[in-house]
This record gives C-alpha cells, structure tokens and sequence, in this order.
C-alpha cells in the first residue's frame, strides 16, 4: 500500500490531484484511516505486531504529501511569475502632454501682438448689466439694434437691474472709460453670447475689443493699427485693409473692416487685392458715448474695434467648421497641431 501510495503522490501533478490523493489516504474513509480503525477490532498481541507499521505507513505518507505540496505550490507559483512577468527593459509609453487650446493661443498671440504697440488687457463680466451692454454703448431700449445681437436675457431680481449674457466685448469700453483716466489703450479678449447655433455659429464665442482714448485720434490710427496687427498676426508683408461705411450705434463714423485675400489652389490666403474677406467692426467712438462715461468730447476722441476670434482662428488655420473648436476631439485638435 506505501509504494502504491507513494506512486500515486509523485504522479499528482496539481494541487487538486494531491488533495485527491490525500483523502483516499488520509481522509474520512481513507485507506489508512480505515486501517487505523480495524486496529480497534483486533486482538492485544495481535494490534501491538500491527500497530507500529500502520503508524509509520501514515507518517510516511503524510511526510511524502507535504513535500509534495510544498514542490507543487513552488511550482504553480514560478508558473505565474513566468505568465506575468514585465519586461522593464521595454521604453515606456510617451506621457501625453496636455496643452493650450487653439482660442486661447490665439488670444494669447493678440494680447502679445498688442503689447507691443502699448496696449494693456482689460477684462469685464461676462453676465453684464443691460445698461453696460446696451444702453452706455448708445442702444437704448427699444432701439433696433438690439434684435440684431440675439441676447440672451437673465430673468431680473425684484426691482433689480436687467442682466444679460454680454453680446459682445464692447461694455468693457465703458467700464475701462469710467474706471481710467485717458489716454486709454486696452484691448479686452473674451467670451460672448448669443442665441444662434451653426456652422458659423456658435452660442458662446470669442471676440476681442480694441479701445483707444487721446487727443487727436482719427481713422488713420485706427487703420495704421489694424493694418500693422493683421500684418503681425497672418505674418504676412502685403496686407491691403478696406473700410466700408458701416453703423454700429456706439461708432460715428463706423466702419467694417475687409482684407484683401488671394485664392490659391483653392484655398483663401491673406494678401493681395482679388477677393476680400470681412474681419471686424470698427470706428470712431461716438461722442454720446465718451459722454454717458463723462469724457468731453472737446478734449478726448477714439477709435474702438470689435473682432471674433473665432473667425481670426479659423482663417489662420484654414478651418471650415468653427464647432470643432468646442468638440474637444483629441483626433481634431492632433491634426491641427494642437496637442501631442
Ligand atoms: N461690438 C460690435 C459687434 O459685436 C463690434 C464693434 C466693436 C464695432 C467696436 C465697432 C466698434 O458687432
């Protein structure tokens, strides 16, 4: 029975066969607990020649069963070391960076392209008051030009003033007049809102309002300063800027602002006079509204310019849809170089 036993531990080769085997030995009803127990049955003389050999026979085969275990759980155990094993010679993978979001480079390109030319950042609220919105800026209510901007109306506190998501960056003009004593240069980088959503369109964009506040400024600083930022931004020499007559209610005169622009194989390129492309609103500050920030007009005149910052993005990169800034597609945003 020993060497049979023995054989059939050596044989196991899982921890689950030894067990097997362990219980037809050892077990309740195992051979040598059966024989263990006949020993209860026999005659005195007769256990005492038995007994010691049953005995040693189960020392044996515990003994062989632990060694056993012993050598298949060290096994199982290098098997596993082996199967998840890391191979720490291999370079790791490469972290991925995050990065600046296109709007913003953008922004950040104007404010530094401004600096230059002596322009601080302003900033304002972008949940503003309806009079720094609208009504300073020479929109009164009731005034047409209102419907024009899509605004997105805040239900006013009781007895409280009417706010709105701004429409554009304009009331920071107002803020900075009333807050500065000219000369005033500022350009104020932001967000702004209105109920129109498509290709085109977004609820949220970004528009950036230039302001200037001296003695003696006139139209040819206005244009000498947007022709030398669209120089400075495009990185292109030969930029030609058009002014058409336009009406904004806070300019007199107003203006919009065309570059000439170029097709070539297909696509739109800054420079040259063959096609024109509309970039901004512009013009002289109206004097009712140098007045609503107690300014006289007399002694102090401006320029002030509106641009969607947006559009500059889109045109600098060659960009068809104006949403896929707002998608956040890691896909999108690697193409365009905008993140590793
Ligand atoms: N605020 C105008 C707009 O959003 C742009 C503008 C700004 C026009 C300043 C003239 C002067 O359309």
């Amino acid at each position: 029975l020993q060497s049979e036993l023995l054989a059939r531990i050596y044989a196991a080769d899982t921890l689950d066969a030894l067990e097997a085997v362990r219980l037809a030995a050892l077990g309740k009803a195992g051979q040598i607990t059966q024989l263990m127990k006949s020993l209860g049955g026999l005659q005195p003389e007769e256990r005492l020649a038995v007994a010691p050999a049953y005995q040693a026979l189960r020392e044996t085969v515990s003994a062989a069963l632990e060694a056993r275990k012993a050598d298949l759980g060290r096994a199982a155990l290098t098997a596993r070391l082996e199967a998840e094993r890391i191979d720490m010679s291999l370079p790791p993978a490469p972290p991925l960076a995050g990065s600046v979001h296109p709007i913003s480079q953008v922004m950040d390109e104007l404010s530094e392209i401004f600096a230059d030319l002596g322009f601080a950042v302003a900033e304002g609220p972008e949940i503003e008051s309806d009079w720094h919105n609208f009504t300073a800026l020479n929109i009164p209510p009731e005034h047409p030009a209102r419907a024009m901007h899509d605004t997105f109306y805040a239900t006013p506190a009781e007895g409280g003033e009417r706010m709105v998501l701004r429409t554009h960056t304009s009331p920071v003009q107002i803020r900075t007049m009333m807050a500065e004593k000219p000369p005033i240069r500022i350009i104020a980088p932001g967000r702004v809102y209105r109920s129109d959503s498509d290709a085109t369109h977004t609820p949220m964009f970004h528009q950036v309002e230039g302001l200037v506040i001296d003695r003696g400024i006139h139209l040819g600083h206005l244009k000498w300063t947007l022709e030398t930022f669209v120089k400075a931004f495009f990185e292109v020499d030969d930029v030609t800027l058009r002014l058409r007559p336009s009406y904004f209610p806070f300019t007199e005169p107003g203006v919009e602002v065309d570059v000439g622009c170029s097709w070539e194989n297909g696509t739109l390129k800054i420079g040259g006079t063959s096609s024109w492309m509309e970039i901004l609103g512009a013009g002289m500050v109206h004097r009712r509204v140098l007045e609503n920030c107690g300014l006289d007009p007399a002694e102090w005149q401006g320029f002030a310019f509106g641009c969607g910052i947006d559009r500059l993005a889109m045109l600098k990169y060659g960009m068809t849809d104006l949403r896929a800034f707002f998608d956040a597609d890691l896909r999108w945003l690697k193409h365009f170089g905008f993140a590793s």
